[in-house]
């Protein structure tokens, strides 16, 4: 597969690439009818690929539908585990086993120990065994870049490339893309000398106020696991990836002691599916067990998540980490007993790893041996030890000897002076293609943008100064000010680069090489149009033609529950204390109340990692949803609304209309009960209007539908359905149009059923006028559901029997948002 994206300026010229096969649609824009004149672009993104799975020459609708069978699926996001590799792996594995001790086995299980440690940030790696010469594991958080800043020398920067957060990204649908962007992280991450990227986040998106929504790829399971398959097979490609957090992890405060219960069937097909996609489909070497419960038994204790559905159901080959203290007692401190009796918890029930220190596991040596004399068996530390080392033996990342590590030779460096990636030019420009295809245009009235600079002279940039800070507070070592070491305005979103919140995933990007929102749309202002900032209303010249609004969400508002930002408690913009000024009034609404009182128009830019209320809506022309847009979000933005780039994101999670419409938060004592029903589906079935559904967004251009063509009439429960439709540019310029398939469920299927859900999603470029035929390959085997009269065994032998093979027939709707599918056909599973 063709690899970075490559932005050209171009005059005069309309391009399409021939590189990599099909030509292709130039990015974006062709023409500029505003800022050039109506002329040519300013330039254009060269796609060396199409962005979508297939290529676009599915068969002709007029062809006629038969009788399918079953078929092998492949595509490039579903390699696999590589049976070479592995069998070579495993015989490394078994010639090594006579030379370890118990300890030698058990010495792989762990990380450092907290006794020896004089310095307690040691906490992410595990030990090498130098007598055996093999090498620990070096772990590097994660899903929106490397973060160096973990560990890292007082005197050094550590930046590293900072793409847009995962939210982002989803709201691409680009696979592609997103493998790319897992490779730049991926080679980053061996740069620096680590061995592990602790990525990607696929927990299901149940309700936005969960402070880490950024880090995750939104409210669908399909989508979840098929952005989860791009990012490992990219990473993989250079390392071991581990895939967080298993399982049903989506509410931040409280996380060590939060119970997520729920019905088998919701399990099954909501909160595990996606790892279930992964597992299969890619090969995964790593599973992060998660720090809540799961029906009342701890993530990392549970062996009907870790052992009876991993290992049993999904074939899982790789191994098994906690999430960093995930275990009990959680970092506290313990009698020995205790300790012992949660290590032989975890250990049987499938547990691998305990991070990041050697702490219950520090006593496996006591607690193994034979049954019944002991309650941890020889075999099962021996098993967990061997699936560790087949993974640092699959990815070369095992030696102590000194030599290349991992499977590729990353492109980037470590400059040692500054502890800092080097090199990454081409990373910075797929973060900045990242947040071209992941910023939504969810309002446009009037066609207020592209700003036309014939009508449009003065543009005020206005945005809020909100005083955030983010602390990390993990014991024993005190409060870290993580606000000191960051290196942009932290009080603005206007000028500040907001990467996203400030935990375990927070990336510094070199400030010299980042572009916040303000800059980015001075830099973009054709000849003739001034631009200036503000932080209030009385800033704005009365001169202006336009406000462009800068509002959003900051690292104390939504992050992880150790830099005290955690979740929301409303979606409202002014919820959290530092939304406050020193007086102790709101900052974001009221500004936007002001700039309305001017009578000006106004766009408004929105950052964040989930939506936000906006009460303000009706008063504004356009609304812009930025997320964390990376690095260079605040290029793309210029670009997008002087229309020498077009929007193309689309939602992937629906924005509620009212805080009174989420489902259940946080129930007593930390018990959240969580339905079958969720995103589209959870308010599908109570009836509830959203703001915008899943998969809204516009685009300069318009797209139209045709021709959906399903080429079986039957089809068996193994086989594969390739539906094919029609996408036209019917507009006057390039876009690019994400296209959804939508499966309801036959009627024969039982309740709990959903009205439909997400089966398939296609990212195509279209010059105006152009027609491309685009493919949804539909994995029957995927559409199972779980028999919820289902009882296993009491020895639960047949604990995965409960999944059903639905027969009868389905509907396919195809279109381009849940709320908006022209486009119906059928099949019949036998
Ligand atoms: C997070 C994980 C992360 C780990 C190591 C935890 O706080 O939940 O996502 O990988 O820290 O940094």
């Amino acid at each position: 597969m063709a690899k970075h994206w490559l932005k050209v300026a171009l005059r005069g010229v309309v391009v399409a690439s021939v590189l990599g096969g099909a030509a292709m649609a130039c990015g974006l824009l062709a023409p500029n009818p505003v800022s050039d004149g109506g002329a040519v672009p300013s330039f254009v993104y060269v796609e060396t690929w199409d962005a979508g799975s297939f290529d676009t020459d599915g068969a002709p609708p007029s062809a006629t539908p038969m009788a399918c069978g079953d078929a092998e699926y492949g595509d490039p996001w579903t390699p696999g585990y590589p049976a070479t590799t592995q069998i070579a792996a495993q015989t490394k594995v078994t010639q090594l086993l006579p030379s370890m001790q118990l300890s030698d086995m058990a010495g792989q299980m762990r990380g450092t120990n907290p006794a020896n440690l004089g310095n307690y940030y040691d906490i992410f790696r595990t030990l090498d065994n130098q007598p055996l010469g093999i090498k620990g594991f070096l772990f590097r958080d994660g899903p929106r870049g490397v973060c160096l800043s973990a560990q890292l020398p007082a005197n050094k920067a550590g930046y590293s490339t900072a793409f847009p957060v995962p939210e982002a990204r989803a709201a691409s649908f680009d696979l592609a893309l997103e493998e790319q962007i897992a490779e730049d992280i991926g080679d980053e991450v061996l740069a620096s000398g680590n061995t592990m990227i602790l990525a990607p986040v696929v927990n299901l998106l149940r309700h936005p106020f969960w402070g880490r929504a950024q880090e995750t790829y939104g409210e669908d399971t399909y989508v979840l696991g098929r952005m989860g398959s791009a990012f490992v097979t990219g990473a993989q490609k250079y390392l071991p990836a581990c895939v967080k957090h298993y399982a049903a992890y989506n509410i931040e405060d409280g996380r060590a002691y939060t119970d997520s219960v729920m019905k088998e069937e919701t399990l099954r097909e909501k909160y595990v599916r996606q790892f279930g996609m992964i597992v299969r489909d890619t090969g995964v070497a790593c599973v992060m067990a998660a720090y809540n419960s799961v029906n009342g038994t701890k993530s990392t204790q549970n062996a009907h998540l870790l052992t009876d559905i991993l290992r049993g159901d999904f074939n899982y080959q790789g191994f098994v980490l906690s999430d960093w203290w995930a275990m009990p007692p959680g970092g506290n401190f313990a009698t020995t007993d205790a300790l012992k009796g949660y290590a032989s918890q975890a250990a049987n029930a499938g547990m691998d790893m305990e991070l990041p220190w050697a702490y219950n596991y520090a006593e496996l040596e006591s607690i193994t041996g034979p049954l019944p004399d002991f309650p941890v068996e020889t075999l099962q530390v021996t098993t967990s030890a061997s699936r560790i080392l087949e993974q640092k033996f699959r990815f070369n990342v095992e030696s102590t000897q000194g030599g290349t590590l991992g499977l590729k030779t990353p492109t980037t460096t470590i400059d040692e002076n500054t502890g800092s990636i080097v090199g990454n030019d081409a990373h910075v420009l797929d973060a900045e293609r990242a947040a071209l295809e992941g910023t939504v245009l969810l309002k446009n009235d009037n066609n207020v943008l592209p700003i036309d600079s014939t009508k449009v002279h003065t543009i005020a940039v206005v945005g809020g100064k909100v005083p955030w800070v983010a602390k990390g507070t993990l014991p024993p070592w005190g409060t870290v000010d993580f606000a000191r070491t960051f290196l942009y305005d932290n009080q603005q979103h206007l000028v500040g680069v907001l990467s996203g919140d400030l935990g375990s995933s927070r990336v510094f990007p070199d400030p010299a090489k980042s572009v916040g929102a303000f800059d980015g749309i001075k830099n973009n202002a054709p000849a003739g149009v001034t631009v200036v900032a503000g932080n209030s209303a009385a800033e704005v010249p009365s001169n202006a033609d336009l406000i462009v609004a800068v509002v959003g969400l900051t690292p104390e508002d939504e992050g992880e529950e150790y830099t005290q930002a955690g979740d929301r408690t409303t979606l409202d913009l002014d919820g959290k204390p530092d939304e406050r000024d020193a007086n102790g009034n709101p900052i974001q609404n009221p500004l936007m109340t002001a700039l309305i009182a001017l009578g000006k128009p106004i766009v408004v830019i929105v950052e964040g990692g989930a939506p936000v209320n906006m009460p303000w809506l009706s008063q504004v022309q356009a609304v812009v949803m930025a997320w964390y847009p990376g690095q260079h979000g605040g290029t793309v933005l210029g670009e997008q609304l002087f229309g020498k780039a077009n929007f193309s994101g689309k939602l992937p999670m629906t924005w509620p209309a009212k805080d009174a419409d989420l489902p259940q938060w946080e129930g007593p004592n930390l018990t959240t009960t969580m339905d079958f029903y969720t995103g589209y589906q959870y308010y599908e079935q109570n009836s509830i209007k959203p703001l915008y559904a899943f998969g809204s967004g516009m685009s300069y251009t318009t797209f139209a539908y045709s021709n959906l063509y399903v080429p079986c009439t039957t089809v068996t429960p193994n086989g594969v359905v390739y539906a094919t439709a029609d996408v036209t540019n019917t507009g006057t310029v390039a876009g690019d149009e994400v296209a959804f398939l939508f499966l309801t469920y036959p009627p024969e299927r039982p309740q709990p059923k959903p009205v439909r859900e997400v089966a398939g999603f296609y990212r195509v470029s279209l010059m105006p006028g152009e027609t491309k035929r685009v493919t949804f390959p539909i994995r029957v085997a995927d559409l199972k559901y779980w028999d919820k009269t289902f009882t296993p065994n009491p020895d639960n032998t047949n604990a995965n029997a409960g999944w059903v093979a639905p027969a009868g027939t389905f509907s396919v709707q195809v279109g381009p948002s849940y709320d908006n599918l022209p486009l119906t056909g059928t099949f019949t599973v036998q």
